[in-house]
């Protein structure tokens, strides 16, 4: 398998190269997307201010909210004529931020999904099972089109129509799917209860993404259904999967593909770049995108940044969160995957688990409801959980054990949080 040249390039090489690209994408923002001439000007700066790549930390950042400002095509830097394709993030609340591409930045990104399965383990002439969404999310169509450029058959199932996954699998035997963490575990479920044994199935690797999951999670996956795990990263506003990917030979956190994104983590209060290793705020600037240019664009990830392994690239560590999913409950930061880990550390739960927030007078409750292995539940893995949840994470927490089944499964992302504070 040879890799790219730009994979195992040297620092110096992979710097010079950014550089270059930086000085471009921060240039065509400015000459032509208002919005970022604005900014800029606000702050006081101007493309020709960056001479390295630390001058980057002058520029303003850009958020969610900018996108939804500029809806739909606002932050567009090229004719619509130009644009070949859009995704959209329909989030929460509110409006959808919508995304472009030129014929260029489909190309790009096919190339760099099809380095992120090759990373992952996959080879031309693969079998890949594509189930995440097809549509507006970027995980369907950017999962397509990286498996075809690499050379797989790709089998576009979508999300959704769980018996139809497995009887796919079981038909067509495809090498690896590509599918978010959560749904992976309802397939899984499937194949159970159809009293079939997953591990036997011709999976050999899974690519998993679009959601937060843990190393415990990687285990319970890698166990369940006998395969690798490898962890899939990106986000539409900066592309959509394949921003970053984990390899197979150290599996220690996706390698952010530098020659095409530059990151930075920042103190989320203050804004500060931080140095390689400290935990912050993922920040991304795009450095080849033409359609949607994008500066200092803040994730609300939460993870630090690693020193390069496997390839010539930095890693970032497994997304602890996202700063809208941290709960403060009675003035400690939790994040799911916290609670996550520690379920997984007992045999008599499962992966499935929904957190509730309560609002008691002025205190914050939390209950963890999570599903037992088997029927009938054990009560005594609830103590144990709620121990552990006061050891670790110092809160105490309220722990319901579900019956099996009981908790609702998700064919995408899983939600894993219900609010039920009473908003003052
Ligand atoms: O979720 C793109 C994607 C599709 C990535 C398929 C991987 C696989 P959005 O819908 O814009 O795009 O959501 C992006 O999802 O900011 C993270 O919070 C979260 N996310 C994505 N990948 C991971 C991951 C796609 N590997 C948001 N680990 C991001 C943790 C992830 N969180």
């Amino acid at each position: 398998m040879s890799l790219e040249a730009i994979e195992t390039a040297s620092e110096d090489e992979l710097r010079a190269l950014q550089l270059h690209r930086l000085q471009w994408s921060v240039r065509h923002a400015y000459e032509n997307v208002p919005h970022y001439q604005r900014m800029f000007a606000e702050r006081g700066v101007h493309p020709g201010d960056l001479r390295t790549l630390d001058d980057l930390a002058k520029f303003p950042f850009t958020t969610k909210a900018d996108l939804r400002a500029n809806y739909p095509f606002g932050m567009f830097a090229v004719p619509r004529e130009r644009i070949s394709r859009i995704h959209a993030s329909s989030g929460t609340t509110g409006k959808p931020t919508v995304v472009g591409y030129t014929a260029n930045d489909l190309d790009t990104w096919a190339n760099l999904v099809a380095r992120s399965i090759r990373a992952a383990g996959g080879r031309p002439g693969d079998i890949v099972h594509v189930a995440y969404g097809y549509g507006l999310f970027t995980g369907g169509l950017g999962a397509h089109y990286g498996a075809e450029r690499l050379g797989c058959t790709v089998i576009p199932m979508s999300g959704g129509q769980t018996q139809k996954q497995v009887q796919l699998i079981r038909d067509f035997k495809p090498d690896i799917i590509m599918v978010t963490p959560s749904y992976m575990l309802a397939i899984a479920d499937e194949f159970a209860r159809q009293e079939l044994d997953p591990r036997e199935c011709s999976l050999r690797l899974g690519i998993f993404g679009a959601e937060p999951w843990t190393d415990a999670m990687r285990t319970e996956i890698e166990t369940t259904m006998g395969i690798d795990a490898l962890d899939i990263y990106g986000l539409s506003e900066v592309m959509g999967p394949g921003v970053a990917n984990e390899c197979l030979e150290t599996k220690d956190g996706p390698v952010i593909w530098e020659d095409h994104f530059y990151p930075e983590i920042i103190d989320p209060e203050t804004g500060a770049v931080l140095p390689d290793g400290e935990l912050g705020e993922l920040v991304f600037t795009s450095l080849s995108k033409e359609a949607l240019p994008i500066i200092r664009y803040r994730t609300r990830d939460i993870t630090r940044l690693l020193p390069p392994t496997a390839r010539s690239m930095r890693r970032m560590a497994k997304i602890i969160g996202r700063s809208d999913d941290m709960m403060i409950v009675r003035g400690v930061n939790v994040f799911p995957t916290q609670i996550e880990e520690l379920i997984l550390r007992l045999p008599a739960l499962t992966p499935h688990y929904l957190l509730e927030l309560t609002r008691d007078g002025r205190l914050d409750n939390l209950t963890i409801h999570v599903e037992a292995e088997t029927c009938p539940t054990s009560t005594a893995a609830a103590s144990t959980l709620g121990e552990a949840v006061k050891a670790h994470i110092g809160i105490s927490a309220d722990v319901r054990i579900a019956p099996p089944g009981s908790i609702e499964r998700s064919v995408g992302k899983a939600q894993r949080i219900r609010d039920n504070r009473q908003r003052s």
